[in-house]
């Protein structure tokens, strides 16, 4: 099952230019995963250190056919936002944003190694060939502009989103 499409205030944002493929970015991102930076942000203690889920209901995320279908974005409010009725919690108040994306540019690595996320093609390609779009989302003509059409469709549908 796809995820739905991230918020209008998500929809146009992506990793930043480089961090893909950053060494240092992604090692920086691995201490946050497993607490070593905060110990209030250890996600390995449900997620697992090497990406195998230790609580139930967690997300397996060395399956590589469910995770490519996330964006960044969507990963990204996932991550901020936290996912209503689940033990996955807004993390925004805890992680700066340049944190949350280090931690999803490590997390991607369980099921999606090499890979970086193509914002103009909408898909997961080899690292180092995604176009311009990780540079500049706005690229032909709009997930920028248009976002707002398209999260806020299915998101008001969705019955896991109203409790709480
Ligand atoms: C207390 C347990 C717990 C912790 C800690 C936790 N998660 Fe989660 N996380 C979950 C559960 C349960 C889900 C499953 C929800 C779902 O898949 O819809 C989830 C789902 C996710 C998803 C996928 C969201 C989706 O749409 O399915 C991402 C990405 C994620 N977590 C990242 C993180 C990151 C990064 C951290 C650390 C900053 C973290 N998680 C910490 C329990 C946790």
């Amino acid at each position: 099952m796809p995820p739905p499409p991230a918020p209008p205030e998500y929809a146009d944002q992506h990793m930043p230019a480089g961090y893909w493929s950053d060494p240092d970015i992604i090692e920086q991102g691995r201490q946050i995963f497993i607490g070593a930076e905060n110990i209030d942000v250890n996600c390995a203690s449900c997620h697992g250190k090497d990406g195998k889920p230790k609580k139930a209901g967690a997300r397996d995320f060395r399956r590589t056919d469910q995770m490519k279908l996330y964006s960044d974005s969507v990963w990204f409010w996932r991550v901020s936002e936290g996912v209503k009725g689940t033990k996955m919690k807004p993390w925004k108040s805890k992680l700066s944003e340049d944190d949350r994306w280090k931690v999803i540019a490590y997390e991607r690595t369980f099921g999606l190694k090499g890979m970086e996320y193509d914002v103009v093609k909408a898909a997961w390609v080899p690292v180092g060939t995604a176009g311009s779009g990780s540079e500049d989302g706005a690229a032909e003509g709009g997930p920028a502009d248009k976002a707002p059409v398209d999260g806020a469709g299915s998101e008001k549908g969705s019955p896991e989103e109203t409790p709480q």
